[in-house]
């Protein structure tokens, strides 16, 4: 039966019509318990939905609907290996990345654990190996410079992971530094190559398919560059300069990076899922194996949670149930993510892929076009820089918009360089504050002031925005890996609501195709040039009109 026609569905449609009249205002004067009845905790991460625009019915008909769809068993097919990406006939496995090594997951008749272990083994020895300076460029000079090329998921989740765990100081005993470049056009490589030393520069080319167009051209001009500036043979530099992570092995040799440096993960690892796997390469660089161990742990705790734990205690199924209420019910299409400490600045961009890749999609999976929202926009910054940017709109614009807060709730403490660090500390309470203040009044609006009688019209909030708090006890990799899985099973709880398959991304296809055209014409094809639209080949006159002066 459609989903919009099944029962659950309109007993929800019909709660929203009392909930469309209730402020949050009333809410939390009406149910005193508000702030306990919905807020949970999952080891090192405390969640607040209470400023949600729920009431307890709100959660039992999501429920419902949630077991009306299966959910329970589609979580056990999840973590079982069933074909849940469904149009690529295979798993999404991203959970078993994390497994510990005692555990066992059968696929195919081969133990998969045993194969992911193993890769993780290797790129130990790889970290370590860099880490006492045993690993040397072409002169025979230690590397000290690596540069992790990739794009999308080979770069999103190591590049957000690496900013998020600054404060851990890498385990090296000789310095290293990590770079991390993604963009086609070369320029955060170019800004690179003028200051590294191609001697001590080792490139990490981090792509599942191994085709990526712009993950390939970045790797070519960094290969020239050594074998330029260093005037050695192409077999030399690509033995000494360059490791590579993939899904595809063959290509990795077409491309000539011996097999001792390549390491492997699998087709049945999402792209924008791939971060536990040697994807993480770089984390593990920064912060040391046994602290990318630490992340793997913490996402492992939060797939024993979503496994075992009842829909009604289920945080990420809570999540997105309550995601699914405000887009589906409360009609609200954007979403912010907002993290109060700067380590988390490219947290957004992480979850941007992952929602808006996984979950905006029309097709479901009789492929039909839904009749019904899916993933809404999302977007996010460090949430005191938005307060002086778009906070604006969340207060009093026209759009009604749902935010995630995210925070620490301690910071400068334990960690050894840190100690000692009052001022610095007094900045993260600052910041809390701000975290802490906003949410009251997106909630609450005029109503978090004692009087508003004579405040003017445009000074007038009306509240009534929701949000959900996130605060993990610290930003450790264990609460890290949490709070990442935390949003996975967000995403795929929502799929399984929206019946659509949250693991490919056929959307990103037909655009690459046309590249590929576009830079035939570019390049003096004059058949496809007559296939092109007026719009199109003005601006590539205009291109080439430019190119020689
Ligand atoms: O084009 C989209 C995409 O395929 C993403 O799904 C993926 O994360 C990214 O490109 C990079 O792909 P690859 O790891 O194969 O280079």
């Amino acid at each position: 039966m459609d989903l919009k026609q099944s029962t659950e569905w309109q007993r929800l449609t019909e709660h929203s019509k009392q909930i469309e009249k209730k402020h949050l205002y009333e809410m939390f004067q009406q149910d005193k318990q508000r702030h306990e009845r919905f807020s949970f905790r999952n080891e090192d991460l405390f969640i607040d939905f209470s400023k949600q625009r729920i009431v307890p019915e709100t959660l039992t008909l999501l429920t419902n609907l949630a077991r009306s769809k299966g959910l329970e068993g589609k979580i056990d097919d999840l973590f079982e290996g069933q074909h849940v990406n469904t149009f690529e006939d295979r798993p999404a496995l991203h959970s078993a990345l994390r497994l510990p090594k005692h555990r066992s997951l059968i696929l195919d008749g081969q133990d998969i654990v045993d194969d992911i272990h193993s890769q993780l083994t290797h790129m130990e020895h790889l970290v370590n190996r860099l880490h006492r300076a045993q690993a040397r460029g072409h002169s025979g000079r230690p590397i000290r410079n690596v540069v992790h090329i990739g794009v999308g998921g080979s770069d999103l989740g190591p590049l957000m992971t690496n900013r998020a765990l600054c404060d851990y100081p890498c385990p090296a005993s000789h310095p290293l530094e990590v770079f991390f470049v993604s963009s086609m056009d070369g320029s955060q490589l170019s800004l690179l190559l003028r200051k590294l030393e191609p001697a001590e520069t080792l490139f990490v080319i981090a792509s599942k398919s191994f085709t990526t167009l712009d993950t390939l051209a970045n790797a070519e001009t960094a290969k020239d560059w050594i074998m330029e500036r260093s005037n050695v043979s192409e077999e030399l530099v690509l033995q000494n300069h360059f490791i590579g992570i993939s899904a595809n092995p063959q290509k990795m040799t077409e491309f000539g990076i011996r097999e001792d440096n390549q390491l492997l993960f699998w087709e049945w690892v999402g792209g924008r899922y791939s971060m536990w796997s040697c994807i993480g390469f770089p984390i593990a660089l920064q912060i040391g194996f046994p602290r990318f161990c630490e992340l793997l742990a913490g996402a492992h705790c939060m797939d024993e949670h979503f496994r075992s734990a009842p829909l009604e205690k289920n945080i990420p199924v809570l999540m997105a149930l309550i995601g699914i209420w405000n887009i589906n019910f409360l009609d609200i299409h954007a979403h912010a993510v907002l993290p109060y400490d700067g380590r988390l600045a490219r947290f957004p961009a992480y979850l941007e892929q992952l929602e808006m890749e996984s979950n905006g999609k029309h097709t479901t999976l009789d492929q039909k076009n839904v009749d019904y929202s899916t993933c809404p926009i999302i977007w996010g910054e460090i949430g005191p820089n938005a307060q002086h940017a778009f906070y604006q709109l969340l207060h009093q614009g026209t759009e009604k918009v749902m935010c995630d807060f995210i925070a620490p709730a301690r910071r400068y403490n334990d960690i050894e360089e840190q100690k000692g660090s009052e001022i610095l500390r007094k900045q993260h309470i600052l910041a809390l504050s701000n975290c802490f203040a906003q949410s009251r009044v997106l909630a609450f609006g005029d109503h978090a002031l004692p009087k508003v009688d004579d405040v003017p019209y445009y000074k007038r909030y009306s509240g009534n925005q929701p949000s959900t708090t996130i605060l993990l006890d610290e930003l450790t990799p264990f609460a890290l890996g949490q709070l990442i899985a935390l949003y996975e099973h967000k995403v795929y709880t929502q799929s399984v609501i929206w019946n659509i398959n949250p693991f490919d991304q056929w959307g990103v296809e037909l655009g690459k195709i046309m590249a590929g055209e576009t830079l035939a014409v570019l390049h003096g094809n004059h058949f496809l040039k007559e296939q092109m639209d007026m719009s199109t080949l003005k601006l590539i006159n205009e291109t080439l009109g430019l190119q020689d002066t």
